[in-house]
Order: C-alpha cells, then sequence, then structure tokens
C-alpha cells in the first residue's frame, strides 16, 4: 500500500523534471543507458557473468540497447529500471558505475559480490531509486550524504560489508555466541578494522518513504539520527553490529510500524525509552551487547507479537517486563548478564513456541515450576547464578526437544528427577553449585548424546551408577564435591570421548583406582583427589597420554607412580597425602628397586637427581645454573668419554622421564656428537638424532660449548629453554624429555620429529608436494594454537621470538610442532622486555629496528610471514614490503599461493586459504596494536574451519 503510493509519486515527480529538463537525450537515451553500463564492465575486468553485455559488430551507437542484457530490465519505453545481480561473483568497484546516466533507475541490487571501495556520491543521482541492495560486498569508507536525495527508496540495505571476507556471518547468529567474550572481541576487533564507517548521515530522515533501512555489521559509529523518526514507514531497522554510541532517540518510538529493530551489539547507553512499548507490532527486539541502564520496557509485548527478544549483556535492573508473561509468541529470549529481579513463575507463562530462554546471572527469585513443562518446543533452558530454589519439577524432563539446561549457582534442593534419562537429547546438563541431594539416577544412561555433565558442589550421596559408562558422548565429567561414595565404578573406563575433564574429587570414594581408566587416551584433566581411593596406581595409566594434569592427593595410594612423563610433569602435591606413593616427584620418596633394597640410593639421589619443579621456575633455573657451574668447574679438564663412563664418575645429571637413560646413552648414540647424526643446526647449537638400543629416537640439541665469556650467555639461553619448556604442554608444541649437563655437554633431550623442520620441507620438491592444501592449512592453524597456548595460556605469557620455518618441525603426520624456545623468556606483564634483539632475518617485526620492546605481537608478525610463507612454499620476501606500503594493494590469490600444487579444488579450501592470507595480512600490520592477538588469529581459523565443514 505504502509502496503503492510512493511508486505513483515517483512516476509524477519522474514526469515533473522530465518536462522540465530532460529534451536532448531522447531517442538515443537506452543506447546512452548501454554505452554507461559498457564503460562499467569495462572497468571491472573480465567478468564472464556480464559476457551479454556486449555491443554487436552491427549496431551503432545510437541504436545499441541493453534490455536483453543480464540482469537489466527495462520499461516499455526502454529504459534501463533495474539491475538485477545479486551473487553473481561481481569484483571491482562501482567507481565507474555512471549513476547519472542511469537515472531512470528503481531498481539496483548488487548484494552478496565481492565489490569493493567506497559508494560515490554520485548514487544521489538515482533520485527515482526505490530499491538499493549493496549488502554483503567489500564496500568501505562513508556513506555518502548524497542519499538524502534517494527520497523515492523504501528499501536501503547496506549491510556486512568488507567483514564477510574474513567472518562467516554464521557463526554469529543473533546470540548464539557460545562463549560471549570471546566472540565479542572478535566481532569488534574485526568490525574496528573494516566495513563502512563513519556516522550515520541526519539527511537519511529525507527517505520518508523508508520501509526497510539495514546497516548492520558496518563500523558506524555516533549516535543514531533521530530524524530517522519521520520515516513514519519503517518497519525494519538493523543498526546491529556496529560501534554506535549515545541513547536510543525516543521519537523511534513513534515508528508505528516498526517490526524488526536490531540494535545489538553497540555502544548504546543510557535508558532504553519507554516509548518502544508503544510499538505494537515489534515481532524483533535486539537490545543485547550494549550499555543500557534503567529498566526494560515493560510493555515490549504490548502488540503480542514479540518472537524474538533479546536484551542481554547490558546493565538493566528492575523488574522482568510484565508483558512477557503473556506473550504467548515468544520464540527467543535473552536476558542474561544484567540486574533484572523478579520471580520466575510469577513473571513468566506458556509459551508454547519458545526454543531458547537465557535468563543466568540476574536477580531472578523462585522456583522452576511444573508449568515450563508446555514449553514443548524448548531446547535450552539457562538461569544459572540466580537466586532460585524449590526443585526440578519431573515435567521439565519431559521436554524431550531439550539440548541444554544450565540451572549452576542456584540454590535449587531435592533430588535429580528420576527420569532424567528420559532426556535423550541433552548436551549439555549443567547443575553445579546447588544443594541437590539423593543419589545419581541409575536411569543416567538414557543421556545418549549427553556431552558435558557437571553435577559438583552438591550434597549428592550414593554410589556412582555404573550405567554412567554408557553416556559414550561425554567429554566433560564432573561430579566432584559431593558426598558420593563406594568404587569408582570400572565402566567410567568406556567413556573413551572424555576429553576435557573427569572429576571425582572430594568424595567419599574407596576402593582401587579402575585400570580401565587407562582406555580414556583423549582425556586431559583427571583428578580423584580427596577420597579414600587405596592401593596402587594402575600401571597402565600411563598410556592416558592426553593427560595435561593429574591430582591424586589425599587418598590413601601407595606403591610407584606410572611410568610415564604426565605423571612425573604434575603440579606439587598432586600426590601429597596418600599412604605411601614413590617416584621421582618433589616430595615423594624415590622408588627403591628389588634389586637395589633400600640401598645407597637415597645417599646418591642428593646429586644425582634434579627436581622437577613446574612451578617453582626460578628453583630450577637457579638449581640448573647453579650446576652447569658447578659441574663445568669440576669437570673442565676431565673430558668424558665412552669409556670412562662408571657410576664412580661425576653423577650425571639426566633428568629423565621414560626409562633409565643415562648420559652415557646419548654419547654412544651419537658416537660422541659425531656430525654423522646431526639433523640440524640453529643459533644456539647443532641438533643431533640420538637412537637408543632399545629403539626409541630423540632429537638431542648440544648447545655450543661452555666458552668462559659466553659462558653467561649460553648458560642464560639453555636455562631459558628448560624454564619455558617444561612448562609447556601442547599437541603444537616441541616435548621436552630431559636435559643435561657434562662439563664439556650441556643438551637438551626432545622428542623426535620424524619429517623434520617445515624449512627443509618446503624447500623441498617433493615435500612441498606432500604438503598439500589441507596439510598446510592445518600446519598453518596448529602454529597458531601453539602460539596462542604460550601466549594467552601460560602465566606469565610466553614469547616465542623466533618464529620461522626452521623452528616448526612436522611428525609423521607432518603435523606441525613450534620448537626452540631458546630465546624465549617471560614476559611479566608489569615489567618492560627490555632485550637484545632477536629471532631470524625476514620475520623479525619492523617495530624491532628501532625499539627493542619485545611483547607478544613481534610473534604475531612471524606467524604472518611464516602463514604466507606456508601458503607460497617460500618466504613471501617482497610481497611483503609491497603490502606493507600499500593497505589497498590486492593480493591475488595465484601471487600468494605455491604454484608447486594445483589450485584447491574445494570451496572449503579456498575459503579457509583466503581467511588465513587475510589474517596474515592483518598479522604484518606495521602498526602493532592494528595486528590480531594469536588468540583472535586461531579461534577465528577454528571457527572457520568449522563453519564451512
Ligand atoms: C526514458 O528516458 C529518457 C531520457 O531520460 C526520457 O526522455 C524518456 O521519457 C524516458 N521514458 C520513460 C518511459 O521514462
Ligand atoms: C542531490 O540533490 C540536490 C538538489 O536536489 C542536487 O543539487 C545535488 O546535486 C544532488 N546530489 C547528487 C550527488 O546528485
Ligand atoms: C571465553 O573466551 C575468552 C577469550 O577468548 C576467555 O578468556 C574466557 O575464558 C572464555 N570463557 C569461557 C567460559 O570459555
Ligand atoms: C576493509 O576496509 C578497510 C578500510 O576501511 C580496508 O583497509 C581493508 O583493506 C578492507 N578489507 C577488505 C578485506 O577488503
Ligand atoms: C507458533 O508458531 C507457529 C508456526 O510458526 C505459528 O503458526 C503459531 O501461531 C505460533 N504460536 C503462537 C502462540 O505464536
Amino acid at each position: 500500500m505504502a509502496r503503492g503510493s510512493f511508486v505513483s509519486l515517483a512516476i509524477l515527480i519522474d514526469w515533473i523534471v522530465l518536462l522540465l529538463f530532460c529534451c536532448k537525450a531522447s531517442l538515443a537515451s537506452n543506447a546512452a543507458e548501454a554505452q554507461a553500463l559498457l564503460r562499467w564492465k569495462d572497468s571491472l575486468g573480465n567478468q564472464s557473468i556480464l559476457q551479454s553485455w556486449d555491443a554487436p559488430a552491427n549496431a551503432n551507437s545510437s541504436t545499441l540497447s541493453p534490455c536483453q542484457w543480464r540482469g537489466i530490465t527495462c520499461d516499455n519505453a526502454g529504459n534501463v529500471t533495474q539491475i538485477n545481480l545479486p551473487n553473481v561473483g561481481l569484483t571491482g568497484t562501482l567507481q565507474y558505475f555512471d549513476f547519472s546516466s542511469l537515472t531512470n533507475l528503481l531498481r539496483l541490487d548488487l548484494r552478496e559480490n565481492q565489490l569493493t571501495g567506497t559508494i560515490p556520491s554520485s548514487i544521489g543521482t538515482l533520485y527515482k531509486l526505490q530499491y538499493l541492495d549493496l549488502a554483503t560486498n567489500f564496500l568501505y569508507g562513508t556513506l555518502p550524504l548524497s542519499l538524502a536525495n534517494l527520497t523515492q527508496a523504501y528499501e536501503l540495505d547496506f549491510s556486512r560489508n568488507n567483514i564477510t571476507g574474513i567472518i562467516d556471518p554464521r557463526l554469529f547468529p543473533d546470540g548464539s555466541a557460545a562463549n560471549k567474550t570471546g566472540l565479542v572481541s572478535l566481532k569488534n576487533f574485526l568490525l574496528q578494522t573494516t566495513g563502512l564507517g563513519g556516522r550515520i548521515p541526519e539527511e537519511i530522515g529525507n527517505c520518508k518513504f523508508l520501509s526497510l533501512l539495514a546497516l548492520d555489521e558496518n563500523r558506524f559509529h555516533g549516535p543514531i539520527p533521530s530524524s530517522l523518526g519521520n520515516s513514519s514507514e519503517l518497519t525494519v531497522l538493523r543498526l546491529s553490529n556496529n560501534l554506535l554510541s549515545g541513547n536510543i532517540p525516543p521519537n523511534i518510538g513513534t515508528l508505528s510500524k516498526l517490526t524488526d529493530l536490531r540494535l545489538l551489539t553497540n555502544q548504546l547507553s543510557g535508558f532504553v525509552p519507554a516509548e518502544l512499548g508503544n510499538l505494537s507490532s515489534l515481532t524483533v527486539l535486539h537490545l543485547a551487547e550494549n550499555k543500557f541502564t534503567g529498566h526494560l520496557p515493560q510493555q515490549v509485548c504490548q502488540g503480542g507479537k514479540l518472537v524474538n527478544f533479546s536484551a542481554a549483556f547490558n546493565n538493566f535492573s528492575g523488574p522482568i517486563p510484565v508483558s512477557l508473561k503473556n506473550c504467548r509468541t515468544l520464540y527467543r529470549v535473552r536476558l542474561e548478564h544484567n540486574k533484572l529481579s523478579g520471580f520466575l513463575e510469577q513473571d513468566f507463562g506458556v509459551y508454547p513456541n519458545l526454543t531458547y530462554i537465557d535468563l543466568s546471572f540476574n536477580r531472578v527469585r523462585g522456583e522452576l515450576s511444573p508449568k515450563w513443562g508446555e514449553c514443548k518446543n524448548l531446547t535450552v533452558l539457562r538461569v544459572a547464578g540466580n537466586l532460585l530454589g524449590g526443585k526440578i519439577p519431573d515435567e521439565v524432563v519431559l521436554l524431550n526437544q531439550l539440548r541444554v539446561i544450565d540451572l549452576s549457582s542456584n540454590q535449587i534442593f531435592g533430588e535429580l528427577p528420576a527420569q532424567l534419562g528420559k532426556l535423550s537429547n541433552l548436551l549439555v546438563l549443567n547443575l553445579q553449585d546447588n544443594m541437590l541431594s539423593g543419589q545419581v539416577p541409575v536411569g543416567i544412561d538414557g543421556l545418549s548424546s549427553l556431552e558435558n555433565l557437571d553435577l559438583s558442589l552438591n550434597m549428592l550421596s550414593g554410589p556412582i551408577p555404573y550405567q554412567i559408562g554408557e553416556c559414550s558422548k561425554l567429554r566433560f565429567l564432573s561430579l566432584g564435591r559431593n558426598r558420593l561414595n563406594g568404587t569408582i565404578p570400572y565402566q567410567i573406563g568406556n567413556l573413551v570421548g572424555l576429553h576435557d575433564l573427569l572429576d571425582l574429587g572430594y568424595n567419599l570414594l574407596s576402593g582401587g583406582i579402575p585400570s580401565q581408566l587407562a582406555k580414556l587416551t583423549s582425556l586431559a584433566q583427571l583428578n580423584l583427589s580427596h577420597n579414600n581411593l587405596s592401593g596402587s596406581i594402575p600401571a597402565s595409566l600411563r598410556n592416558m597420554l592426553g593427560l595435561v594434569a593429574v591430582n591424586l592427593s589425599y587418598n590413601n595410594l601407595e606403591g610407584q607412580l606410572p611410568d610415564s612423563s604426565i605423571f612425573h610433569l604434575v603440579e606439587p602435591n598432586s600426590y601429597s597425602n596418600n599412604r605411601d606413593l614413590c617416584g621421582e616427584v618433589q616430595g615423594l620418596r624415590r622408588c627403591t628397586t628389588r634389586a637395589n633394597e633400600k640401598g645407597g640410593g637415597d645417599k646418591k639421589s642428593k646429586l644425582v637427581i634434579i627436581v622437577a619443579s613446574i612451578t617453582s621456575a626460578l628453583f630450577l633455573s637457579l638449581a640448573l645454573v647453579g650446576l652447569i657451574a658447578f659441574l663445568h668447574h669440576r669437570n673442565s679438564r676431565n673430558v668424558s668419554t665412552p669409556e670412562s663412563r662408571s657410576r664412580r664418575e661425576i653423577p650425571l645429571p639426566i633428568w629423565f622421564f621414560k626409562g633409565k637413560i643415562a648420559y652415557g646413552d646419548i654419547i654412544e648414540a651419537t658416537k660422541n656428537f659425531d656430525d654423522m647424526y646431526c639433523i640440524g643446526e640453529g643459533g644456539t647449537g647443532k641438533v643431533y638424532k640420538a637412537e637408543m638400543s632399545d629403539g626409541q629416537v630423540f632429537a638431542v640439541k648440544r648447545l655450543n660449548y661452555l666458552v668462559q665469556d659466553e659462558e653467561i650467555e649460553t648458560t642464560k639461553s639453555f636455562s631459558n629453554e628448560v624454564e619455558a619448556l617444561t612448562e609447556l604442554r601442547h599437541r603444537n608444541i616441541v616435548k621436552l624429555h630431559g636435559f643435561c649437563s657434562q662439563g664439556r655437554h650441556a643438551f637438551l633431550i626432545y622428542e623426535f620429529l620424524e619429517r623434520g623442520s617445515l624449512a627443509g620441507m618446503l624447500s623441498d620438491e617433493e615435500g612441498a608436494r606432500e604438503l598439500d592444501w589441507g596439510k598446510r592449512i592445518a600446519v598453518v592453524k596448529g602454529i597458531a594454537h601453539a602460539l596462542s597456548y604460550m601466549h594467552h595460556d601460560c602465566v606469565p605469557p610466553i614469547v616465542h621470538r623466533d618464529i620461522s620455518s626452521k623452528n616448526v618441525l612436522l611428525n609423521s603426520e607432518l603435523e606441525a610442532h613450534v620448537s626452540d624456545f631458546g630465546t624465549a623468556r617471560f614476559l611479566k606483564p608489569d615489567s618492560s622486555n627490555w632485550t637484545a634483539i632477536a629471532g631470524t632475518y625476514g620475520y623479525v617485526a619492523p617495530e624491532l629496528a628501532y625499539t627493542m620492546e619485545v611483547n607478544e605481537k613481534s610473534d604475531v608478525y612471524s606467524f604472518g610471514v611464516l602463514a604466507f610463507e606456508v601458503l607460497m612454499g617460500k618466504h613471501p620476501g617482497e610481497l611483503i614490503s609491497c603490502l606493507r606500503s600499500s593497505a589497498n594493494q590486492e593480493i591475488h590469490f595465484e601471487d600468494a599461493t605455491d604454484p608447486r600444487l594445483s589450485p584447491p579444488a574445494e570451496r572449503k579450501a579456498v575459503d579457509l586459504l583466503s581467511c588465513i592470507i587475510n589474517l596474515a595480512r592483518l598479522c604484518i600490520c606495521v602498526d602493532p596494536q592494528s595486528r590480531p592477538t594469536m588468540r583472535t588469529v586461531s579461534q577465528l581459523l577454528e571457527m572457520k574451519a568449522a563453519g564451512s565443514e
């Protein structure tokens, strides 16, 4: 209806304008339009999609007609009125689009292409234009003020510009952000570096017929123009994911036709005008992720049509809007992370279509009432961190669509519903930190989809039902801090998918540790502490190769620790307060072998054993420096040879976890560091391959001979390396098994990686081909994960300082492992890090040339260079300076990919490779502040990979 009247008005204006000035063009008009279109086509380069845009050989310039061309629609007079070319892969800019020759255009739809550059101001000459859609391109710059001339427009869509090249918008469907902090910082990062920017021009209010205005996912800042209150025809206003600030203009509340208002993820503040409650047609209202304060509009569902409502992550206080109670149309509600108060059973009603509700981290009281059982479509129910009491009603467990229940950190009491097992679609059940009592129901095996079960911090008692072994999808299982008793059911060993955590700590469990737990080879954290477990630790647990942390303290365990590095590389006190455990770990006695019962072992151990102390890095490094100095001094004239090694010799300070390998074995395996065994050479020393007589293979890095005046340097570098490496455990970081110092020799014993360095692999024709696109993507991801771990998960963070293709090693599966932390040092957050320049030429961040301040961002730079290198198969060299000198320099895919491989066939690989190119480009920004963090890079790659599956 609105559209009809404005079309007729458009025609009227059209006629007046025509009568006034348009005489001279007359007959040749559509030829002129054709010429204008051809000029644009020519400016775009080769676009196969525009093949039909062609001047036939016999056509002269006055008879040329574009009306049959692809995407072009003409009116009866042969004038071009529509250009519809959505999603056809157009590249190039709008710079040569001669808008002033196409003034008959009513509709211009170029959405979902790869247009870049700015929107020319001459777009304002399309004074008849009704529909303009440039969404999902790579446009940047500001919105031209001349848009104010588009007074006939009813739809203007500029959403999602410039950012889709990096990030897939499907990753951010409203609210589905699993980890808000992570995703929001990513989004903000991307918004700040890309997209349309500037303010939203006040003049936009001239577009009086505007029905849809979409500017979402750009980087507009400043206020929402109050002139929008004049666009009384507005039904959809989408401004989400920008940097808008200030208040919502109250006259938005006068836009009575508004059905969809999205202001999500901006920096808007102040009170939300109560006038929004007047918007009786509203079906979608997104206010989440801003800085709003005060009350929510109480009449938000006055029209009884609200379907999607989010106000999460603000500072709203006061009551839950009264109009929500009878708002039966609700489908999705997100109010989490505010200070809203209310009563769950009084403020909420029955919502037959509700699929998702999150009220977490507010001040909601009351209890879950049985009527939630009538929300038959509910898939996600989160009310964590409130003040709920009461019991969990049986009706809730009959909601068979439920995927997530999170009621953690409330005061819910009573027993778990016996029918819990009926929730066969449930993925997450988090009831942590409540006051639940009684037993864990045996029917728990019905939770056949469950991945995450957290019942910790309750008062559950009785045994752990063995049926839990049937929940085969579990990745995370925490039953810690309850009063569970009985034995640990061996069936838990069947949960081979357990990945993140198995926590049974702080219970009353007794009996032995079942040896079947050894099947949990992917498990990262195991906590059985503070129970009454007895017997010995099954030796088979050494097969739990995924373990990163173990805590068995406060039990009655005895005997030997399993023979595996993880059981030795643990936090101190992980075994404390047991009956009688032994092993080579701080705080435990050494085990005595049968052959050598209570002999001189203890006496010797004072000299022989270097204790692994993970937390006390200071202790370690001091001990080490002292020891090296000591040994060096004592041994400086005593050149050891394989023959001369014996028990009487200087104690062998090998710190070792797997098996009994002695100093002499290393010397023997490398024939006293014969060059024949040398497999590489770095700044701090040569690397040798050492094959032990029992078949184990190690890479041994022998540090340069401790010459008097270099002594300090090498020692420092050595202890740095040990310190850093002993604390690092990650699948993409080379593992350090041990170290040794013996006068002439000081060496580190590493995991041996079969395929050598990435540099070697890429420089080799065959190796390069073997590293196909999939493997290269995985290599880049692996390095990103390793660096993200070092920068963000280690305390204090570790800066590598020498990332290069020589320092990335590959295993037999061609998985990347970052190695050589010789120059790594701890970066204490409060100290400035002025140190000598380290690093490999060609990878060193430019700022290190004039400042010596080292921080994570210099690793990010080196990573960027390395990522290009992995894709291109060689160091990017000049490409880097070229990209740096011009921000708008385009990279052609072919220029950034290795010509030795055939171009990737799958769309997914192309997507991921472009994503890597974009990210690498950001990483090599001259300004360190503009570089993303490694966490951002690693998360983006992860999400991109998941998203394109
Ligand atoms: C087509 O365009 C020409 C020039 O702009 C104009 O003179 C003519 O009236 C137009 N025809 C229609 C039907 O709008
Ligand atoms: C917008 O319209 C005004 C007057 O109507 C005109 O002077 C101006 O040139 C137009 N702007 C553009 C970019 O066409
Ligand atoms: C979410 O991500 C941020 C940043 O990556 C991290 O600090 C935080 O611990 C994560 N939170 C959860 C609950 O995973
Ligand atoms: C996005 O826009 C910015 C300028 O606003 C530009 O520097 C950047 O290269 C653009 N990114 C892409 C991927 O086009
Ligand atoms: C629930 O959704 C269906 C399908 O979308 C719709 O027809 C129905 O009217 C909705 N019910 C309510 C109460 O809104």
